[in-house]
């Protein structure tokens, strides 16, 4: 049995995920959002590469019920309904919607990962539902590769701690040595033993949080380092997030 983590998309190739049961992190913000978005009654996610692409497949779905969604440097994106806060995505905004979203790593990261066999999206405000998805597979089929969406095609210690609460919890009662981790997956591991299981301490650590703090939106911060406030588990198919 194994479990990898992979610190950014970069790492992922169709050898790495390809057949794979992925979970992909992005907590700050994107997958935050979206998992508020589907407690809150959306419909489907669409996740783009980019605000152009956004845009053009909004056109493409020629829909009322379509809402454009995303951040670039953080704020809303000029002409899009909403910017990329789980504070936004009220019932009354999102509810029946399909939204479909660009924001700066989360939801490209969705695109490199088209060839795995499942891919979930995992978050603090869903954690324990995630994790335990994730392990049902995992226990079937012995693999789970982790895909941190990471900030600038670079490590973001957000993620990366994120990583290590699903490795250790999709692990979590089995035998000494009966679960391979890959370098990244002993790496976020110990990003737990440092943290703990304080969310709220490991993410406000990570320049991403300072960042938005910053930029005003701690609310947000404070909104996505609240475990378990969801019971559900999102998941990504034929280029579209879904509740299964
Ligand atoms: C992203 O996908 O890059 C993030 O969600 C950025 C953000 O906090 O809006």
């Amino acid at each position: 049995m194994k479990i990898s983590v992979f610190f950014t998309p970069l790492a992922v190739t169709q050898n790495t995920v390809g057949g794979a049961t992925v979970l992909v992190i992005d907590i700050l913000r994107a997958n935050t959002t979206i998992v508020t978005a589907f407690a809150n009654g959306a419909r489907s996610v669409v996740p783009a590469a980019a605000a152009d692409e956004a845009i053009t497949l909004a056109q493409s779905l020629q829909s009322e019920n379509t809402v454009l969604v995303g951040e670039k440097r953080l704020e809303p994106i000029p002409g899009f309904a909403l910017g990329n806060s789980p504070l936004e995505m009220t019932r009354e905004v999102v509810g029946g919607k399909t939204l479909v979203m660009s924001t700066t790593n989360g939801t490209a990261a969705y695109q490199t990962v088209n060839s795995a066999e499942t891919v979930i999206v995992g978050a603090a405000v869903n954690f324990t539902a995630a994790a335990a998805y994730a392990r049902e597979i995992f226990d079937a089929n012995g693999e789970l590769v982790i895909v941190c969406s990471g900030r600038e095609k670079q490590f973001a210690l957000e993620d990366a701690y994120t990583a290590g609460r699903f490795a250790q919890a999709v692990a979590s009662g089995r035998g000494r040595g009966a679960v391979e981790f890959n370098d990244g997956a002993i790496a976020a591991k110990e990003l737990v033993r440092r943290y703990g299981d304080r969310w709220k301490r490991a993410v406000a650590a990570s320049a991403a949080a300072r960042a938005l703090k910053q930029a005003g939106y701690k609310n947000d911060i404070d909104a996505a380092t609240e475990s378990d406030v969801y019971d559900i588990v999102p998941v990504y198919k034929n280029k579209l997030i879904a509740l299964p």
